[in-house]
């Protein structure tokens, strides 16, 4: 949520810092804002509204100087207006800041300040953050920032810059993720990577309670005792070409098409063929504490949830070890009732999601032993974990996730298969399980090849108000994500259910302008969905099946027949959900949405 990037250096900031602003505007964007230091004091310009708007204004009206900050804002405290837009100052104008995260705070905060005459332009709980560095001792910035935070509960990261000392930025991270980019003369903060990779692969991850304070040339890292802190220097894996549309109209349509390549990297050096077996190094889970783990909870949130749920099937199915899977939302403001043997995984794309950290965390102060599924490499989850599995599958940058479901179902059945192979399940087994996986790109290709007949049935579809989404067993979850899909980028009413419990009440829903779409390949609860279809079918209802070869024809009771590949039923979901990331994008794209940057929604959900 929100995109924080600053520079420093012998350049004009301005630009620089709206191309950062452009790349992390999926993070965050319902206003954006700059501040530069201009030499006699601090140049603020911001506005309600997309990154390209500021950059209209900047092009009327330049900002020139040696040092800037710059915000994408996804609202929290207070409405998305120009005056509540990033970067905020104090009341003498001669320092500003941007802040991701959350001032727990705030409101006693700002009483006591005002209560000492400060002024309040703005209803943010960043603003506070401001005065208090106004107000707080301390012979320079850092000294001052330092002092400002230890008045502050909550989460931040934070780029400030203070009109008497140009040419120096000072970040700070609690909670909330912060990078430097290290160039050739000239330093960066972001949020993100994708901000500073243009400049730079080089970049320092800060930890929680870190300081970094930065000049052109130099940067160092303080605690909040000052006391020097190391951290290495690491390489961006990726380079600009993942960020870019490539020719595509949309990161959504790039992202879904990328998928055969995302499965092959999540899979790349991890199928052991002639031992049947997962390679995991990164995991941490030595092969003879496999047998000691009694009980798996997934937590996660969004589709990241519906991706373990998913693995409940694949784990209890390939390892035979129950699993749970929780709202990691839910999950952490329950009684923890810690049980030996229990194994927590966090599933999350970002890496970031704070309902699925403190979660994670709540599971280990639980006593539970915690491993990640994350796409973004050195994210806090990731970095928290006891042990994990790195999806590999590049940045996503579209709001709706895709090409990270699919790499987490990967992800999950390789631990599945990493589990069972040291809990008893067969050579043989182990083997045609690695085979089917390794074949999972090649049919991801031909499920893709579905494009234009999904583009021809959403023509079809776009103009209606809800739509069902059924299916059972490992489908189930498919149901649900399809569902999760369609209402986040084309605002259409859609609900995913277990296909049998629609005969408890949303079978009312159904008549001739009910669109229901079953999730049905080749399984064994085939034949049960076919009855729940032939219920849909005598009320009326307007059938789409996602299904799969060696299933027979459904011409008899289907208005529409999207078919995938086969392959193994517990990996099925892998290729079902591709016609429905299709069906979702074309119908939103049709009703003129925003399809990268849905309304109210951010990458990333940092905040509760
Ligand atoms: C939906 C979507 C969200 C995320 C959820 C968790 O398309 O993207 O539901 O899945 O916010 O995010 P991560 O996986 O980053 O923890």
């Amino acid at each position: 949520m929100c995109g924080i990037v600053a520079y420093v250096g012998p350049r004009d900031p301005a630009p620089i810092l709206l191309e950062g602003l452009r790349r992390l505007e999926y993070r965050g964007y319902d206003s954006a804002g700059v501040a530069v230091q201009n030499g006699a004091g601090i140049a603020v310009s911001k506005l309600a509204g997309r990154v390209s708007k500021l950059k209209e204004l900047l092009s009327r009206e330049p900002l020139c100087g040696t040092a800037g900050i710059a915000h994408t804002r996804w609202a929290t405290h207070g409405a998305p207006t120009q005056r509540n837009a990033h970067p905020h100052i104090d009341c003498t104008g001669r320092i500003a800041l941007v802040h991701n995260g959350i001032i727990e705070n705030a409101d006693v905060l700002r009483a006591a300040l005002e209560r000492a005459g400060h002024r309040f332009s703005t209803e943010t709980d960043t603003e506070t953050l401001a005065h208090l560095i106004e107000e707080a001792p301390g012979a320079t910035l850092e000294r001052r920032v330092i002092a400002a935070l230890e008045h502050v509960h909550g989460t931040y990261g934070l780029a400030v810059i203070s009109a008497d000392e140009p040419g120096k930025v000072v970040a700070a991270r609690l909670g909330s993720p912060v990078l430097l980019g290290i160039g050739e003369d000239e330093l960066f903060v972001a949020s993100d990577a994708s901000a500073v990779l243009e400049h730079t692969r080089s970049v320092v991850y800060l930890d929680d309670g870190d300081i970094a304070v930065l000049t052109p040339t130099e940067y160092h890292v303080i605690d909040s005792e000052s006391h020097v802190q190391l951290r290495s220097v690491a390489d961006i894996a990726w380079d600009l070409t993942a960020i870019e549309l490539g020719g595509y109209p949309h990161f959504m349509l790039k992202e879904i098409c990328e998928q055969p390549d995302t499965v092959q990297s999540t899979l790349r050096g991890r199928l052991l063929f002639d031992d049947g077996r997962a390679r995991l190094n990164g995991l941490n889970l030595a092969p003879e504490d496999c047998a000691d783990v009694r009980r798996i909870v997934i937590v996660a949130c969004g589709t990241s949830w519906h991706a373990g749920l998913v693995g409940r099937h694949i784990i209890e199915e390939l390892a035979r070890i129950p699993v749970q899977v929780e709202y990691a939302s839910e999950y952490r403001y329950r009684r923890q009732v810690g049980v030996p043997g229990t194994l927590t995984v966090a599933i999350s794309q970002s890496g970031e999601t704070a309902d699925t950290l403190e979660a994670m965390r709540a599971a280990r102060a639980a006593g539970s032993q915690v491993v990640g599924v994350v796409n973004v490499v050195g994210s806090t989850i990731a970095r928290e974990s006891d042990g994990g599995i790195y999806l590999h599958a590049g940045p996503e940058i579209g709001v709706a996730s895709t090409k990270a479901f699919t790499s987490q179902i990967v992800a999950l059945a390789l631990l599945g298969l990493y589990l069972a192979r040291e809990r008893g399940m067969s050579l043989e087994r182990g083997q045609e399980l690695v085979c089917r996986l390794a074949q999972l790109p090649q049919l991801v290709r031909r499920a893709l090849e579905l494009a234009p007949v999904v583009e021809a049935l959403a023509r079809g579809h776009a103009s209606q108000h809800n739509f069902l989404y059924l299916g059972r067993g490992v489908s189930f979850p498919v149901a649900l994500e399809g569902a999760l899909k369609l209402k986040e980028i084309s605002y259409i009413h859609a609900e995913g259910y277990p296909a049998a419990e629609m005969k408890h009440g949303p079978i009312a829903l159904i008549d001739q302008s009910m669109p229901v779409v079953f999730v049905a390949p080749k399984d064994e609860v085939y034949p049960k969905v076919l009855s729940n279809m032939r219920e849909v079918k005598a009320r009326g209802g307007r059938i789409i099946a996602v299904t799969s070869d060696g299933n027979g024809d459904l011409t008899a009771l289907a208005d529409h027949q999207l078919r995938v590949p086969a392959t193994a039923p517990l990996l099925s979901p892998v290729l079902t959900t591709i016609p429905q990331q299709l069906l979702a994008y074309h119908i939103a794209v049709l009703r003129g949405c925003d399809v990268d940057r849905p309304r109210n929604l951010a990458k990333s959900v940092t905040v509760e």
